[in-house]
């Protein structure tokens, strides 16, 4: 099979193109006409490549080829074509193109292969403020009624927003992954840090994923006037948001080199020139390797923000919106990779731990699962900038296509 690396790089120009923010990098929220039409796209080029698509009720898109049964066990690999707001052409994309890329040289060289193609849906979470929801709704981990109480820019539900792009919301709790379809998932991925870049290192895979907690804060104090009211008279909202964000910026050094925190979203009220703030409400996106210290990361992370709101007179209302767990990726398909490297000139294949996550995280628990990581240029990410070089994705689809026919079981 020959993998065509200007297919890929013709892909992914095109998909880059489907934004809401043209010349403003890739801005394409899950169920919308931006995310459909490229969705679309890749439906369309797989059925042109001898391969069926079939929508699940949670708007996930599965590919196989039409020769090969959707019930025989077939390697599973795909990524999100959905972006943050003014991301990058590369994320998540990549993961989709590679296993696009892999169907269509198959259908060339008249091969029949155990793979298949996922779209999952919504897995950036700046959607619906939840990450990985296709993912968590075919894996079983989020419900129905879990979906149902989501809501997105315009206060709908990915339910209500779904339902034109194929969701069927009665059908999501009966119709689950079933692992006896599936032989592993491999999920290729733009690194989306500097390491790989810096030690000039192409292609890596992944053995273990960071883990995850997220929070929604509000801080409130009093209203008052910008001009009347002393200094030390002061509620003020704004101010205790600030010291609250640049002791959590202090706080990963404490922990781990592997340890991040942001803050990356606020709403400031009354947000006017002349009156002191008496509410602040923010987002906590938190990151480690280790369970143990997102246990205490997320501690701490509450004492900081309850004790600068209390010197300061404030209220703090802390609410826990996501807790993922650091996941080890599998053994066995991390072996087969290893195995594969070596039949695509790629000895000594490095290895790495992924910051950012993945739908192969909710996935995990429930098939061996491992990642392949392609280097981002300066580890730039959700950002128009991110760049990758095609020759390595190039690579990555050389590899995984060499796993999926050897046969090999995980
Ligand atoms: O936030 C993440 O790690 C991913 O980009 N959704
Ligand atoms: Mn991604
Ligand atoms: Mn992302």
């Amino acid at each position: 099979m020959k993998i065509d690396a200007a297919r890929i790089a013709a892909d992914l120009d095109l998909i880059a193109g489907i934004t809401e923010t043209p010349g403003g990098g890739s801005s394409r929220p899950t169920f919308t006409p931006q995310w459909a039409f490229a969705r679309d796209y890749v439906i369309g080029q797989a059925k042109t490549a001898g391969c069926d698509a079939i929508i699940d009720p949670a708007g996930n898109v599965h590919i196989r080829q039409n020769a090969f049964g959707w019930t025989d066990p077939a390697w599973l690999s795909g990524s999100h074509i959905d972006s943050v707001p003014h991301g990058g052409k590369f994320d998540g994309v990549t993961g989709i193109v590679v296993p696009l890329e892999i169907l269509r040289a198959a259908h060339e060289a008249k091969r029949t292969i155990p793979l298949e193609l996922i779209i999952f849906a919504e897995e950036e979470g700046t959607t619906f403020n939840l990450g990985m929801l296709g993912s968590r709704a075919w894996a079983g981990t989020l419900t129905m009624s879990d979906l149902a109480k989501l809501k997105n820019r315009d206060g709908v539900s990915p339910l209500d927003a779904g339902r034109a792009y194929g969701v069927l919301a009665d059908q999501i709790a009966t119709h689950k992954l079933d692992p006896t379809q599936y032989k592993g998932l491999i999920e290729v991925h733009v690194e989306q840090g500097p390491a790989m870049w810096e030690q000039n290192i192409p292609i890596s895979i992944v053995t273990a994923i960071n883990g995850r907690r997220q929070f929604a804060c509000t801080i409130r104090g009093v209203a008052n006037h910008a001009g009347s009211t002393p200094m030390n008279y002061r509620q003020d909202a704004l101010v205790g948001f600030g010291e609250i964000a640049v002791a959590l910026e202090a706080l990963p050094k404490t922990l781990s080199p592997s340890t991040v925190c942001t803050i990356g979203q606020v709403f400031n009220k009354p947000n006017a020139i002349n009156v002191i703030a008496d509410e602040s409400t923010f987002t906590i996106d938190f990151r480690s390797s280790t369970n143990d210290i997102l246990d205490r990361g997320a501690a701490e992370i509450e004492q900081t923000i309850k004790s600068i709101a209390a010197k300061r007179k404030l209220t703090a209302d802390i609410k826990q919106t996501e807790a993922l767990p650091a996941v080890a990726l599998d053994e066995g398909v991390i072996n087969a990779l290893r195995r594969a490297a070596k039949h695509v000139g790629l000895d000594n294949v490095s290895e790495t731990s992924s910051g950012a996550l993945h739908d192969a995280a909710i996935l995990a628990p429930l098939l061996p699962t491992a990642m392949v990581f392609v280097a981002s240029k300066d580890g730039i990410s959700h950002n128009p900038g991110e760049y990758s070089r095609i020759e390595d994705i190039a690579k990555a689809a050389e590899l995984l296509a060499a796993v999926v026919q050897r046969g090999d079981v995980a």
